[in-house]
């Protein structure tokens, strides 16, 4: 099968073909406008901005992916778009979108969940067998899940305040780093001593396998004040010392995550982390601990495919389609979706996909 997938739930606009044809899964075509330069001035995502900027590049998007991959829309056999949660002037773009080409082509249409295309992710690239233990973190999301397999997800635990992208953005704010926050925390990061502020681990040691960002942020703020200004040094081991605490955070309760699948999924590998976030090198290092201290094995997308991108959508509209999986055209775009419905509604657990 050959999937078209449109992500548009955030600030990027992104279209990718994948294939299973010929043996092993494989990247066609992949596209992505970023609309950093947009919102920049804002310092964060402004939803209307978003939904103009995709509904000015998904077009083009679209039609350079198809450029790349050689194909034209006669070659499809399904369109799958991510049809929440997220912004959802820019879910509807992506969705209305979809659903014509499948209406005019004759062809299946998939509304994907995004948390569902990061949790998938990792199979387009890696040979993953279900159940596996997926720490889900992004901009809005930060989650620990057990993958049993196709839409069957069971939530171990989840942020109660920030998600652990936004505290990376908000952090690198209050450090005067640029946006967005987590590639430019990271990029000073590597010349900080991440010893020198004393910052606290949310959480750490608790019951359960819930996480809280809100503490780690003010501590931040409360450091930031502190330094003394055009100090490069000082912002850099601040950005050191939050990233660490971040990492030791995560470490900590995906160790206590880690355990509790081991004992109710025992034929169960790998420790599978998704999301934006992912793609941070420390943050994986520390990961890469947990996991094999628990006799999992680490598996994470390659970093351009733990942002958000098309080809996770494509994957997921591809894992869904092979079980006779599709959608119909009255699908409504959603700005909430939860993975497992049945976990507790958890009131801050993160607004944006
Ligand atoms: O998955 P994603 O692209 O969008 C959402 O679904 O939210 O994640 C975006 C988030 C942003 O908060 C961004 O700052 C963070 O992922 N991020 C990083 C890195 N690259 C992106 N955080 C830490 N280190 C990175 N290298
Ligand atoms: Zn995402």
């Amino acid at each position: 099968m050959n999937i078209l997938g449109i992500e548009t739930s955030c600030d990027e606009t992104a279209a990718a073909i994948v294939t299973d044809r010929a043996g092993g899964s494989r990247i066609l075509g992949h596209c992505i406008h970023a609309q950093f330069a947009e919102h920049r001035p804002y310092g964060g995502v402004v939803p209307e901005i978003a939904a103009r900027a995709h509904l000015d590049h998904l077009d083009g998007v679209i039609r350079r992916t198809l450029g790349e991959a050689g194909l034209d829309l006669g070659a499809l056999d399904g369109v799958a778009a991510t049809a929440g949660p997220g912004l959802i002037g820019g879910v509807m773009v992506g969705v209305t979108t979809a659903k014509a080409i499948a209406l005019v082509r004759g062809l299946p249409f998939i509304a994907v969940n995004h948390l569902e295309a990061h949790a998938l992710t990792v199979r387009l690239t890696e040979d993953v067998p279900f159940p596996y233990l997926l720490l889900l973190i992004s901009g809005g999301h930060c989650q620990l899940l057990i993958v049993e397999g196709v839409g069957r997800y069971r939530r171990l635990g989840t942020t109660i305040d920030d998600a652990v992208g936004e505290a990376f953005d908000k952090s690198a704010k209050l450090m005067g780093l640029g946006y967005p926050g987590g590639p430019a925390v990271e990029a000073a990061a590597l010349t900080g001593d991440p010893q020198r502020f004393d910052l606290p681990r949310p959480m750490r040691g608790r019951a359960g396998c819930d996480f809280s960002f809100s503490g780690l942020k003010t501590a931040v703020r409360l450091a930031a004040d502190t330094l003394p200004p055009g100090d490069q040094q000082a912002v850099a081991d601040l950005a050191a010392s939050f990233q660490r605490a971040v990492a030791e955070t995560l470490a900590d309760r995906t160790g206590r995550a880690a355990a509790l699948f081991r004992a109710r999924c025992p034929e169960g590998r790998h420790l599978v982390v998704a999301g934006g976030v992912a793609s941070n090198g420390a943050i994986r290092a520390a990961l890469a601990a947990t996991a094999a201290r628990h006799g999992l094995t680490l598996a994470v997308p390659p970093p351009k495919l733990c942002t958000d991108n098309g080809a996770m959508v494509a994957w997921a509209g591809l894992e869904r389609l092979r079980l006779g999986l599709s959608d119909g055209l009255d699908f409504a775009a959603r700005p909430r979706w939860p993975l497992d419905a049945e976990a507790p509604k958890a009131a801050f657990a993160g607004v944006k996909a």
